[in-house]
């Protein structure tokens, strides 16, 4: 291990942190914060220190029955849904217009919260979160449906068409990973479509969605629209997926938690969405100028120090390639440089709690007594906070928990390849499908893989680049439907045919 260094204990927060983190905790419910039935709270962690800088509501099961009840007023009066699209779309703007004003703070809070480093938080995520809403604030006045003619008929004997008509309450949870990014990822197409909602932040980082829901008040969304509670996913969140009021869950998070989500819905066949887990392969072909796709590969493994659903986790490089681009690799690794959420030098923050701190180390350790070797990394830099190095591991086989299983932290596994067909097979070796990157000039090739790589994104010669005009989503284990693009706001709707015999 490094001699270490204490780190982070002195995060200097700005004014504006400190008086979000010191609100009362409360829950957004009705258009209003109210106090939770039964007073539980949870801690706001800094992982850069591990201290407690806040406290937030735990929800009670009274508080979620509250926080739907208001939703489903809300939707069933129609102070929503009948407004004129137009002011709807506004609306949205206006959240992204508020947000973009407090856009500092909110990277500053994100960084205290998550760990990831300010600077990465208000280029990426911040950002990010501002386009989601713009991109969907403009399906809310084009969503439309169409006119069919019966085909067994005569023409003109009946008046068809279909309507799209927005699918009702939906109840969302989310990760950690992308606090604020992935609250406004579910609320946008659900109001776009003319849905209500309640949204769960993960119990790690809430305080990004409850300074939000400050801002959907002062953009004037009318009261229960939106609500915003807090607590822990086994109570409030389960509560919240089987509360029979509920008509659509869509959820971002781990597999194991999708997969049980998708079983405690189905008793009322709630409408579902599910954004999970990955294991993404970087291939990378014999002809690619090494140094370049290095620092590619660096960032697709070690972006957001790995806590990615996306993050590119098994590299696979041809075989004539391969030490020199590990070299790369693990040249560009210390270009992220590891450092407290605060300071302007750290490119890379600790991982978001003490549980995912153990976990990816204890992946280390089961990868290192498989018999994979460490390149670089493996170790903590710090003697406080949730950090991890950026590491690489060589001398992997298939069946290895490092190489099957999703570590979530800055760990990536490489192994060789001969040819195309027999790199598609270990790259598809996985019960995840979420992502890949392919690296080649070779043109026929990259589209032969693009082809074979079962995955619901495939980038070449980048990774990670999402928008929110292209659908994204999951194959196999990897998640159920798509968020993004015109299909995302439909996930928020349902069909109706009528036929009018005139
Ligand atoms: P998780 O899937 O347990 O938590 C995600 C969200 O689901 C949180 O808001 C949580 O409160 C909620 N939740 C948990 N149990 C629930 C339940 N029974 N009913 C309803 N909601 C529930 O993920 P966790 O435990 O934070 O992380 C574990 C692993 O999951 C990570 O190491 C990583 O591998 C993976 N993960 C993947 C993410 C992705 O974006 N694909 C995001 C976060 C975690
Ligand atoms: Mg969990």
């Amino acid at each position: 291990m490094n001699e270490m260094t204490r780190v982070g204990s002195d995060q200097n927060y700005s004014e504006e942190a400190r008086k979000a983190l010191s609100r009362e905790p409360r829950l957004f419910i009705g258009g209003e914060w109210v106090e939770s039935t039964h007073g539980a709270t949870l801690p706001v962690i800094d992982p850069s220190t591990g201290r407690e800088v806040g406290r937030f509501v735990d929800a009670s099961d009274a508080d979620v029955d509250r926080a739907v009840a208001a939703a489903r007023q809300a939707f069933d009066d129609g102070r929503w849904t009948d407004l004129p699209p137009i002011v709807r779309e506004r609306m949205i703007h206006k959240l992204a217009d508020l947000i973009e004003r407090h856009a500092d703070e909110f990277a500053e809070l994100e960084a205290i919260d998550n760990g990831k480093p300010k600077s990465i938080a208000a280029k990426a995520d911040i950002p990010a979160a501002i386009g989601m809403l713009r991109y969907m604030a403009g399906w809310t006045t084009k969503l439309g449906g169409e006119t069919m003619a019966p085909m067994s008929a005569p023409n003109g004997a009946f008046h068809a068409y279909v309507r799209r008509e927005p699918a009702g309450v939906a109840a969302q949870i989310v990760p950690w990973n992308f606090p604020l990014l992935m609250a406004v990822l579910k609320i946008s197409p659900a109001l776009a479509a003319g849905c209500t909602l309640v949204l769960k932040p993960a119990e790690q980082t809430s305080v990004t969605a409850l300074r939000l829901a400050d801002l959907i008040n002062e953009a004037g969304f009318p009261a229960g629209v939106v609500n915003i509670i807090t607590g822990n996913g086994h109570t409030a969140g389960d509560r919240l997926v089987r509360h029979p009021d509920v008509d659509k869950v869509a959820f971002t998070g781990s597999t194991e938690i999708g997969k049980l989500i998708n079983k405690n819905a189905t008793d009322s066949l709630k409408r579902v969405t599910l954004e999970l887990g990955g294991k993404s392969p970087v291939v990378v072909l014999p002809d690619v100028d090494v140094a370049a796709t290095a620092g590619g590969a660096a960032g697709a493994i070690f972006f957001n120090a790995g806590q990615v659903c996306v993050a590119g986790s098994r590299i696979y490089a041809h075989r004539d390639i391969f030490d020199k681009l590990i070299e790369g690799v693990a040249e560009a690794a210390k270009g992220w440089t590891v450092g407290p959420s605060l300071s302007p030098e750290s490119r890379m923050g600790p991982l978001v709690s003490d549980e995912q701190h153990r976990r990816v180390l204890d992946y280390i350790d089961q990868g290192k007594q498989a018999g994979a070797s460490i390149v670089t990394g493996g170790d903590v830099p710090f003697d406080q906070g949730y950090y991890v190095n950026p590491t690489i591991m060589v001398d992997v086989k298939p069946d290895m928990s490092v190489v099957r299983e999703e570590i979530f932290g800055p760990v990536v596994v490489a192994q060789r390849f001969d040819d195309l067909d027999e790199v598609a097979r270990e790259a598809n070796d996985t019960c995840y499908g979420l992502a890949a990157s392919v690296w080649t000039r070779d043109i026929s090739a990259m589209h032969r893989l693009c082809a074979k790589l079962k995955a619901g994104t495939v980038w070449g010669n980048c990774h990670m680049m999402i928008d929110p005009a292209l659908p994204f989503g999951g194959f196999k284990q990897s998640g159920l439907g798509r968020e993004q693009a015109r299909q995302g706001v439909e996930a928020y709707t349902e069909l109706k045919s009528v036929i009018i015999a005139l």
